[in-house]
């Protein structure tokens, strides 16, 4: 792997700490690709991150040298494949520190493993006039299932507010929660904003009320190492294509117990014991999750994804996007005409603005001209953007391959944004 860290007399200019980026970037194909002749500055890491070299080989190969479906055959290729998948969930269950590997369940996105929840805990634990807490900041993922809930059996949405730096309102959450909180479904860093909710003291008022706890961990996952036990969540769900890993695969931890209790949500192959027609027995958790054939080849992919980021190690890449959020901060802020939205004292890389001068779409628009790409809209998060009275913002979003350099180009981008509109 060429992704060795460097020592202290190694440290550039672009590198924070002694984090090598250049040997970092080295292994990241697309970053060689020229929009409009000019070098990619990708800043979009929070809708998808780039992906490694050794992802990509550990997908080919897997296709090239051992694809089957999983756990149907006695052949060896399917042996092959099964044991490569089952791999994947070793290492999920162990970066995430998973008390064991039946609490990790392959879903096909994050968004399917919060339905899943939502169809399978909600409908058979939850009823008429029980409440779920969601936060002012969720993304819609985190929303629209438990309207669909609510509008089905009744529950009660209550929602957590936050305050003008865009952070949790921790008081105003705890007179939230009562005899009725049954569910607190909340994001641990905000995709829109980049706020990092205080997690672990969330889950901890939840269940001295005897609450269950879901975590989207969508934004968190990429920037930092979460440990699942140590904060005590009950379900945690993250997006592996936002972590460096493939799309079409999404991850469910649920606490080994309480997946255990809950009942199927789709029926198919995988998930069975027996089925005659009269009656049909599950798998416990997590193949009575799985039904029909898994995101396979995209499981690999997440494991070597997993590989990668712990060969660099989280601490590093959080203290590497650490430097570049201050940096990034201090020349946006510098900025006249440009206003940050999102200023919580506990970030991550993540910087939504607006501009006096211009609309988000046409600020996407024209630094895109010199190859930066960053996100312009409401970030599939409506509320928040209602919250701050915007109907959308300018989303800079950044991942371990970036550089103090992306930040200069596009600083250099928004001043032409200025010269056009200004
Ligand atoms: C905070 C958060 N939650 C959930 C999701 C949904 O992820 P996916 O679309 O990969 O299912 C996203 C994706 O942007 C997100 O940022």
């Amino acid at each position: 792997m060429s992704t060795l860290l460097a020592t202290a007399g190694d440290i550039g200019d672009n590198s924070v700490l002694a984090y090598d980026v250049e040997r970092v970037r080295a292994d990241f194909p697309i970053l060689n690709e020229k929009i409009n002749g000019r070098p990619l500055v990708y800043l979009d890491s929070g809708a998808s991150a780039q992906k490694p070299a050794q992802v990509i080989n550990a997908m080919s190969t897997a296709y090239e040298s051992y694809y089957a479906n999983v756990h149907r055959g006695v052949h060896a290729m399917s042996q092959r494949s099964t044991e490569a998948y089952e791999d994947a969930r070793t290492k999920i269950a162990a970066f995430l520190n998973a008390s064991n590997t039946n609490e990790i369940v392959f879903t096909s996105s994050a968004t399917e493993a919060i339905n899943l929840v939502a169809h399978s805990y909600g409908r058979a634990f939850l009823k008429a006039g029980d409440e779920i807490i969601i936060s002012h900041m969720e993304h819609h993922a985190n929303i629209v299932p438990w309207q669909l809930l609510r509008d089905e059996i009744g529950v009660v949405l209550r929602i957590a507010p936050i305050d003008d730096t865009g952070a949790l309102d921790m008081d105003a959450y705890e007179a939230l929660l009562g005899p009725k909180t049954k569910l607190v479904a909340m994001t641990h860093t905000s995709n829109a904003l980049g706020s990092i909710v205080p997690i672990a003291e969330v889950i901890k008022k939840a269940h001295s009320i005897g609450a269950v706890v879901l975590v989207d961990g969508c934004q968190a996952v990429p920037h930092s190492s979460v440990d699942v036990q140590a904060i005590d969540a009950d379900f945690y769900v993250f997006a592996p294509h936002k972590l460096y890993g493939p799309t079409g695969v999404g991850i469910l931890y649920g606490k080994e117990d309480l997946l255990n209790s809950m009942p199927p949500w789709q029926g198919g192959g995988d998930m069975i014991m027996t089925v005659t027609f009269e009656k049909t027995t599950f798998q416990k958790a997590p193949l009575r999750f799985e039904a029909g054939t898994p995101p396979i080849v995209e499981a690999i992919g997440l494991g070597a994804a997993i590989d990668y980021v712990s060969e660099l190690g989280m601490d590093n890449i959080a203290a590497h996007e650490a430097g570049l959020l201050h940096y990034a901060t201090e020349r946006l802020n510098a900025i006249e005409g440009l206003t940050i939205i999102g200023t919580a004292v506990e970030k991550a890389a993540i910087i939504s603005f607006v501009m006096d001068c211009a609309h988000p779409h046409d600020i996407g628009t024209i630094v895109d001209q010199v190859g930066v790409a960053v996100r312009t809209g409401h970030h599939c998060a409506q509320p928040v953007m209602d919250r701050f009275g915007l109907a959308a913002t300018a989303r800079a979003s950044f991942g371990l391959y970036n550089t103090k350099s992306d930040v200069d180009v596009l600083v250099e981008a928004i001043e032409t944004v200025k010269e056009f509109l200004g």
